[in-house]
């Protein structure tokens, strides 16, 4: 498992957090935020963004990835990625999102749920996707 400075949870948390309140979500009224950092340190955030045509929308997790990939990230610099979802439970990220975690992230890489209370869920990637395509 790629280690994870304790330290940097919390600050991605936030970033998640920050990020969900600019969240475009008018339909769902669902925001979600996501915080990753790069190996170089560099803390990147994404909120989900929806359209009227609802298939269009934009993960909070894709958001922040995409993000980082725009800013020269490449595949495998992403260690840990940190989202946030409204409310007292914890959500799970959706398969797309996974999917596009598998693009970018090492299968060692941990993937945070957070919500509204203290309580996080942690995976390793790699359970959240087994066998993910490939070719
Ligand atoms: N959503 C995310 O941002 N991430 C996920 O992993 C699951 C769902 C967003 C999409 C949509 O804007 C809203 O949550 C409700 O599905």
């Amino acid at each position: 498992m790629k280690s994870t400075d304790p330290e940097l949870i919390n600050p991605l948390r936030n970033a998640a957090m920050q990020a969900a309140s600019h969240a475009y979500c008018k339909y769902s009224e669902f925001s979600v935020g996501a915080a990753l950092v790069s190996d170089a340190g560099k803390i990147y955030a994404g909120c989900n963004v929806e359209n009227i045509s609802y298939g269009l929308t934009n993960c909070a997790e894709r958001t922040a990835i995409f993000s980082a990939v725009a800013d020269g990230v490449k595949p495998g610099e992403i260690r840990t990625l940190v989202f946030y979802m409204p409310g007292n439970k914890l959500y799970t990220p959706c398969g797309a999102c996974r999917q596009v975690m598998a693009e970018f992230m090492e299968p060692e890489s941990i993937v945070i749920a957070t919500c509204d209370t203290e309580e996080t869920k942690t995976w390793k990637l790699s359970d959240l996707l087994p066998e993910g395509f490939q070719f």
